[in-house]
């Protein structure tokens, strides 16, 4: 391949590509999808099990993929609504749920357009992987319908990943630490903030959990 193609190739970011359904539909079907865990992280479960007590309601897992994460949380009595725009995404996850026999519902839509349609409906969004995939000019677009779909004292539980990506393509776009607490103390207080122990080894000291209240 020609160089300067090549440089090019290596280097585009598809921040623009990122806000199409048509772009990650093309991620699974190309079995390119290898942020896939194919089982609900660690962190989740140690969350479930830990003294921070979240007591059951109602969930909403944004851009949640194959639904390893959300489907845990209804394993564990949250009344769960799984998000994501992707048709490929939707149908793995139902698949998965399936599997599981755990009820859960679905939802394909863009999430930037679930703050009119939700307002205040949910206790808890939980977030994985999703806010590193969004074009990162569109963060304070993305805090904005958190906020908006949380009743008031609702938490959003974020497990933000990466703090620097160390591969040579985007997404994922990387998440500041400092960045993402200035986006979210504007209208969230962090309850809980901590660096995993128990992340699955390539993202251990990549990511870090935070738990925000409205
Ligand atoms: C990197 S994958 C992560 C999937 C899952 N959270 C996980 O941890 O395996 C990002 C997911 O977000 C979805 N996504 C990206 N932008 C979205 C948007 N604007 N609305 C809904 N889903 C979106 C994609 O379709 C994809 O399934």
């Amino acid at each position: 391949m020609h160089k300067v193609l090549y440089i090019f190739k290596k280097m585009k970011d598809n921040s623009i590509s990122v806000n199409y359904q048509k772009f990650w539909d093309e991620k699974y079907l190309n079995k390119e999808n290898n942020w896939e865990l194919n089982h609900p992280t660690q962190v989740f479960v140690d969350l479930l099990n830990s003294p921070f007590g979240l007591e059951k309601g109602k969930l909403l897992a944004l851009g949640c993929g194959s639904g390893h994460d959300a489907i845990l949380f209804a394993e564990n009595g949250f009344e769960v609504t799984i998000n994501d725009f992707s048709s490929q995404a939707i149908s793995k996850a139902k698949k998965n749920a399936e599997t599981k026999r755990i009820h859960i519902e679905f939802l394909q839509k863009d999430l930037f357009e679930l703050g009119e349609l939700f307002a205040e409906g949910f206790d808890y969004v939980l977030e994985y992987t999703t806010y590193c995939a969004i074009n990162p000019a569109r963060r304070t677009e993305y805090r904005d319908v958190v906020h908006k779909v949380l009743k008031n004292g609702g938490l959003f539980i974020a497990l933000f990943f990466p703090l620097q990506n160390k591969a040579e393509h985007y997404p994922p776009f990387s998440v500041d630490v400092i960045e993402t607490y200035n986006i979210f103390s504007e209208n969230f207080k962090l309850k809980y903030f901590e660096k995993p122990k128990s992340s699955v080894k390539p993202r251990l000291n990549n990511e870090v959990l935070m738990i925000w209240e409205k």
